[in-house]
Order: structure tokens, then sequence, then C-alpha cells
């Protein structure tokens, strides 16, 4: 009977300690549930690289055109950018951007270089201060910016001048519109296309006049030349919206016999070339600028080493190969 009795009590033991060994496991299961989901909830140790890039000039039709490269590059990489630029193209306003991204700590800075004494510094501060930067479209070649991202303007303005030479046979009275006089890309392209002009005796370089990258600028620029110059009779223009812009000049003056020649691709200069009003057209890869420059970021954040320059492709367009793209 004692016997029976202690079976008993073993077996009641047992039953209280498998009952207490399970309610232990399901509390220990409920904690670990609890912390995962705490896990989850916490902010995610790696937030998105944060980028900015400055551009010469917001809402401007070339600048969008860098934009999308550089969203699509940014969407790609899971980064995330964010986009800047003077209202109206002003040195003093990128220079202010610039200095509130530095003081923004974000992770990488892609801005148009312009050489200037005041830019240069901005961006060594930068680089000093770890923010890698990135020049587009224009370099700062006396700065500390990691990689120039965008066309060899000196080519291209030579490129600009083999077009004018193969269109007029080297003969002729020129006058030139440049985007601006204080960026590095449009001295180079003049530079360029004056390197092949002076191979010609018969071609002259009669003015060269800054747009500051406006259509209107461009327009009476043009306008005052060829008032000026009876016998100017080729007209160039080195950034997107010049060319264009001598186009509507010549038309409103009725100067027929001016050869245009210009820079990028934007639709209204396809057309024009279509319609035989633009000869010739230099033609850059701003998308590609954008995506470009972002991708590399992203390498150089997850440290691969960068090359100092990153040219993009140039291309010469005119009736007999373009395409509205
Ligand atoms: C140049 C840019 C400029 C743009 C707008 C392009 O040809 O590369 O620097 O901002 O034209 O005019």
């Amino acid at each position: 009977m004692q016997d029976k009795n202690w079976l008993l009590a073993v077996i009641l033991l047992f039953g209280v300690f498998f009952y207490l060994f399970i309610c232990f496991a399901i509390d220990a299961q409920k904690i670990l549930d609890v912390a995962t989901e705490l896990r989850g909830k916490a902010p995610s140790s790696k937030q998105p690289y944060h980028l900015v890039l400055i551009e010469q000039e917001q809402s401007h039709p070339y600048w969008q055109m860098v934009e999308k490269g550089a969203l699509e590059a940014a969407r790609q990489y899971g980064m995330e950018i964010e986009f800047n630029g003077p209202v109206r193209f002003s040195m003093e306003e990128q220079i202010k951007m610039l200095e509130k991204a530095i003081a923004a700590k974000v992770d990488g800075i892609i801005v148009q270089g312009l050489n200037d004494s005041k830019f240069s510094p901005v961006i060594n501060r930068a680089i000093e201060k770890g923010i890698p930067v990135l020049t587009i479209d224009t370099d700062a070649p006396n700065s500390k910016r990691l990689t120039y991202v965008g066309t060899d303007n000196f080519e291209a303005g030579k490129q600009l001048g083999y077009a004018v030479v193969k269109a007029t046979g080297g003969k002729g009275k020129i006058g030139v519109i440049i985007g601006s006089d204080t960026a590095e890309n449009q001295i180079l392209r003049l530079q360029g296309f004056q390197s092949i002009v002076d191979h010609y005796p018969d071609m002259t370089i009669l003015s060269v006049k800054s747009s500051n990258i406006s259509r209107i600028e461009a327009i009476q620029q043009a306008v005052d030349m060829l008032q000026k110059h009876p016998d100017m009779n080729i007209m160039v223009g080195t950034s997107a919206l010049d060319g264009i812009g001598i186009l509507q000049a010549k038309k409103s003056l009725g100067r027929n016999e001016v050869k245009i020649f210009g820079f990028d691709n934007l639709p209204e200069m396809l057309e024009a070339i279509q319609k035989g009003e633009i000869v010739a057209t230099v033609s850059q890869k701003p998308y590609l600028m954008g995506y470009d420059s972002v991708r590399l970021l992203n390498d150089y954040l997850h440290h691969k080493s960068l090359p100092k320059e990153h040219y993009t492709q140039i291309a010469v367009m005119d009736k007999s190969n373009v395409t509205l793209e």
C-alpha cells in the first residue's frame, strides 16, 4: 500500500514538473517572439545613403535629363538623392548649396564644378570632412574632387570645329555664343573650337559672347552680333540653348545665309536639324552623366577606387544621322 502511495506521489510530481516545463517553454517562445518583433521595429542600423546633386540651374531641360539618369541609378542602388540648383544660374548660390550639403553631413555630393578660386576651396572642405565629392558636366580640376564625370570638353570643342569645317569648306566669319564665362566646360569647348579654326586662314572668329545659359540672352546676343557684323555667316553655340536661341535671332533678322551649329540634343535642336535649320550639333550624354555619377559614388561608398576622370560619349549629329530621341 505504501509502495502504491509512493508511486502515485512520483507520478504526480512528474506531472507537475512536466506542466511547469510546458509553461516555461510557452513563455520562452513568447519572449522570443516579442524580442524578434522589437528587433524588426528598431531603426535599421543601415539607413540608405543620402546624396545631393547640385545643378547649374533648376528646371533647366538639360539638367532635367541629368536628374533622370541620377534618379534611376539611385533607385537601383537603394540610395536617396536630392536635387538642388539656383533658380537662375549663379555661382554664389551654388556655393551656398554646397556649404549647406556639407553642414547637413550628406553621404556624397555631385556638383557641377566651377573652376573658380571661390569654388574649389569649398569642394576641398567637403573632402576634408570625409564627404566624397564628384564633379559633373563641368570640372573643377584644381580642387580635391574625387572624379569628374562628363564630356571631354576640349575634344567636344574640336568636334564642333570639324563639323563647321566640313559644312563650310573652312571659310567664313564666325560668331560664338558660349554658355558662361566662368564655367570650365565652356572655356574648354571654345579653346577646342579655336584650335581647329586656327588651321584655316579663311575662317575668323569675329565675336564671342556669353548667354548665361539662357535662351533669351542667347537670342539677344545673337541679334546684337548679327547686326554689328553684316558679314557674319557662321554662328556656333556651345551650350544647350544657344543654338536654338541663335536660330530665333537669325529668323527674326531674315539672315538666311547664316549657318548654325550647336550643342546638345534637346528635342528642339534635333527637330531644327531635321528641318535643315541648324546644320549640326555636338550631342552629349546628360542622362548617363547623372547615372554614372551616382553609380561611381555608390562604388566609392563600397570601398572601390575611382578613376580621376570618367568621360561620357559625345557624337556629332547632322541631317544624315539625326534621330528624334
Ligand atoms: C552644358 C551645361 C549647361 C547646359 C545648359 C550644356 O551644354 O554642358 O553646362 O548647363 O548646356 O545650357
